[in-house]
């Protein structure tokens, strides 16, 4: 019998390969009417929100409006958080990932996140990639699959003679650039980030956003983003969230970043981009 996780994969790819050759938008992931609770307080609502494929979506507002909680609703982590309750749904490819026939595991795979704080595993360079390849049952060539995770990410010409280095002795940017190549490493379809450069120096922050235009060749990208020059360099589209009344995070405005940076439709991203509030 097929598992869950075999049918979540092949729905996905088999999808995939329809949404691709058509001409219409390609959607990588869908929100609808999602609510995210913490106990009983609403943190999240009645967000819709579609992520075009192979783009980079940048989810800003002031700290506290959720963010992070929007994005960790792309592959299911806030169900680690106790407490934490979600209502809606998250398209991908038209199936819903919160359905009880799949597996957050095969979700986390497909949809990988790279986090604030760079942290890689306290083991080396090559084991930082290899041991999550192998997890997730990859049988080829290892040593392929480590150069070619590292170059996608920008770092095989800084560390290929040091592979068997701990990678906690790389600076904080190479650290985040690891942890980057590690998400790509098991092939994922969207990757998320959560303030990725907000530890990092700004050269370092720099490189990380030149990778992240290469990268959205193949993958498709959100990152959530405090820094709204960041927001304005490096995304396509831009998500303004905002708090209301209920202390509730809204989603206020969304849409091609240079409209919204340039004419924004809301008073509120208005007011949020040109500093007078957040
Ligand atoms: N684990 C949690 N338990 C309870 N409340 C939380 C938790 N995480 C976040 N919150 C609350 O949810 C709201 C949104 O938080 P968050 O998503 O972290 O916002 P942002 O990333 O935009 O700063 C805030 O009011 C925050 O206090
Ligand atoms: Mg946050």
């Amino acid at each position: 019998m097929e598992s869950k996780s075999d049918a979540f994969v092949r729905i996905a790819t088999q999808t995939h390969t329809t949404s691709a050759s058509s001409s219409v938008v390609d959607y990588a992931i869908e929100m609808r009417n999602v609510n995210v609770y913490y106990g009983a307080f609403r943190a999240v609502k009645d967000v819709n929100l579609q992520i075009e494929a192979r783009k980079i979506t940048a989810i800003i507002g002031p700290s506290g409006c959720g963010k992070s909680t929007v994005i960790r609703c792309f592959n299911r982590m806030n169900e680690l958080i106790p407490g934490a309750r979600l209502t809606g749904e998250v398209l991908f490819h038209g199936k819903n990932i919160y359905d009880p026939d799949v597996d957050p595991v095969q979700v986390r795979r497909l949809i990988g996140m790279v986090f604030q704080k760079p942290n890689p595993f306290p083991k080396s360079i090559y084991e930082n990639i290899a041991w999550g390849a192998r997890i997730n049952g990859y049988r080829g060539n290892m040593d392929e699959l480590v150069e070619e995770s590292l170059r996608q990410a920008a770092l095989w010409d800084e560390v290929k003679d040091d592979l068997h280095k701990n990678a906690l002795a790389l600076s904080g940017g190479q650290q985040q650039r690891l942890c980057i190549a590690r998400t790509i490493a098991v092939k994922p379809e969207i990757i998320l980030m959560d303030e990725p450069c907000s530890a990092l120096d700004p050269i370092a922050t720099l490189k990380i956003e030149d990778l992240m235009r290469e990268l959205a060749r193949d993958y498709t990208i959100i990152i959530v983003t405090h820094n709204m020059q960041q927001a304005a360099r490096v995304s396509d589209y831009t998500a303004f969230f905002t708090v209301d009344e209920d202390r509730a995070g809204v989603m206020v405005e969304y849409g091609p970043t240079n409209q919204i940076f340039t004419r924004p439709r809301d008073r509120r991203t208005e007011d949020y981009i040109t500093g007078r509030f957040g």
